[in-house]
This record gives C-alpha cells, sequence and structure tokens, in this order.
C-alpha cells in the first residue's frame, strides 16, 4: 500500500480572520488597539502586568464567542486523504475545534496559562477560571509565584521550533496560509523543506515569501476561497 503524503500547514492570524479573530498587521500596526511592544513582550510584563493580563482577558474571552471558518474545516477534511501536521503562529484553538488532530503552537496558547518561576507548570484556563477566560494578578501556580499568559512573547525563545523544524523536513506538501512571513524563525520554516516539495501560499495580499523554488504555487485569496480551490486540488486523484 502506498504511503500516505505529508502536509505541513503553516498558518498565520489570517486564517482566523474570517472568524472574527483580528490579524496583527492590518491594522495600522495596532493589534485590537495595542502595540504590540506594550502587550506582548517581557518588558510589558514587567511594566505593566495589570494591562497585559487584561489584553489576554480579552482574548480569551473573544476565543469563547467565535467558531472555526470553512478554512480551519477544510484543512482539517484533508486528514481523511493525507498525513496532515499543522504548525501555528496562532495562539487561537480554532484549528484543534475545526477536528485538526496534530498541532503545534509555535507561539503558544491562549487557553492554557503558566507559572512565572518555572516555564514547565502550565495550567488550562478552566482550571484558575471556572468562566474560561480570566486571569488576574494574585493567581498563583503551586509554587506560589504568578501566573501569566502562556504565550510566546517577542523577545522570548520559540522552545517548539526544533519539533516544527523535524516535522517539515519530510514532508511533501507545504500550505503556508493567513501569514505576512515577518515574524522569525517562523517565517524560515519552509527552507528546512525536502528539495522536491511543494509549496501553496494562500494569502489575499502576497506575502513577501522570498523562498524560492519552482514548486511554489501563490493563491491570491482569503482563506476560506483559496482553501476550497486548494482542497479540490489536492483531493482530485480521490475522489472520482
Ligand atoms: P500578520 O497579521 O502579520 O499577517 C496576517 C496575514 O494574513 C497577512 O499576510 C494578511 O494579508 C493575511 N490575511 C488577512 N486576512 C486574511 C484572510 N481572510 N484570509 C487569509 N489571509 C488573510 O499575522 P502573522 O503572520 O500570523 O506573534 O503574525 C505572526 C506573529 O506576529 C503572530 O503569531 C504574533 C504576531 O505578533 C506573537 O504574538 C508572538
Amino acid at each position: 500500500m502506498n504511503q500516505r503524503q505529508k502536509i505541513v500547514v503553516l498558518s498565520g492570524a489570517g486564517v482566523s480572520a474570517e472568524s472574527g479573530v483580528a490579524t496583527f498587521r492590518d491594522h495600522n500596526g495596532l493589534w485590537e488597539n495595542h502595540r504590540i511592544e506594550d502587550v506582548a513582550t517581557p518588558e510589558a510584563w514587567r511594566k505593566n502586568p495589570a494591562l497585559v493580563l487584561e489584553f489576554y482577558n480579552k482574548r480569551r474571552k473573544q476565543l469563547l464567542e467565535v467558531q472555526p471558518n470553512e478554512a480551519h474545516l477544510l484543512i482539517a477534511e484533508l486528514e481523511k486523504y493525507y498525513d496532515v501536521y499543522i504548525i501555528t503562529q496562532n495562539v487561537d484553538d480554532l484549528h484543534e475545534r475545526a477536528g485538526s488532530t496534530k498541532v503545534l503552537h509555535l507561539h503558544g496558547e491562549l487557553k492554557k496559562v503558566r507559572s512565572t518561576l518555572d516555564e514547565n507548570l502550565v495550567y488550562h484556563i478552566n482550571e484558575i477560571d471556572p468562566k474560561g477566560w480570566e486571569l488576574k494578578l494574585g493567581d498563583r501556580c503551586a509554587k506560589g509565584s504568578q501566573l501569566r499568559p502562556h504565550i510566546v512573547w517577542f523577545g522570548e525563545l520559540v522552545p517548539m521550533m526544533e519539533e516544527a523544524i523535524r516535522i517539515t523536513q519530510t514532508a511533501n506538501i507545504m500550505i503556508i496560509i493567513g501569514t505576512s512571513l515577518l515574524v522569525y524563525p517562523a517565517a524560515g520554516l519552509s527552507y528546512y523543506l525536502p528539495k522536491n516539495a511543494s509549496i501553496y501560499v494562500i494569502d489575499p495580499q502576497k506575502p513577501d515569501f522570498l523562498f524560492t523554488s519552482p514548486f511554489v504555487k501563490f493563491i491570491t485569496q482569503k482563506a476560506t476561497t483559496g482553501m476550497k480551490e486548494l482542497f479540490k486540488e489536492l483531493t482530485k486523484d480521490f475522489i472520482n
């Protein structure tokens, strides 16, 4: 029996845009009315932890109100035909809720919080707040230190990167969807693909994709319409 081909999906904020989650760089450099350095850096956390907590609390609360869109659902459906790995820069859980089973979060997860003393002490937000969204000053880990969002902030290491590289190195196909490819190391992941891998880039605004390969195809559309087109192409040999 033929082995199933391996697809790696590198997703960014654009895949969740049609679910109603704002992207980072489409609004004059402001992210939900904040400069990124005021809410998503270790310095911001030191200077004004209450503001940082409030910012992520709002994002977490919003996540309870949004649903996966057609793009998340079609990506999940590809698992019927391919061995699919999602490597997402998103901190939402919309890929999981759409049914994808292998999701690696490069930049952390909104629904999790962690100790400021021991980064391995990670909790689901439901363990801290039964409403499922609020983290407050004074919420502490088992070792007694303040809890913080389980997010990789700018200036912090990306601990899941090695695993992401390992997954990419044996992929046959990469789908890059809804990311401006401006943030490293995530943006450089395609450099680790095997030379003959096919790459599809779905984004209404062609990102600055510096990787040159004869196997790159740009689908200059929104995530939902772009994924419909690509899904047809990727499954045409399976569905007659
Ligand atoms: P960006 O906001 O930088 O890029 C979003 C991309 O999505 C852009 O290329 C848009 O053109 C595209 N886009 C917008 N609407 C879309 C739609 N409906 N369908 C498809 N694409 C659409 O977001 P990321 O590339 O994800 O990091 O940003 C990378 C990282 O920077 C984030 O993970 C975050 C941020 O600061 C951290 O928080 C650590």
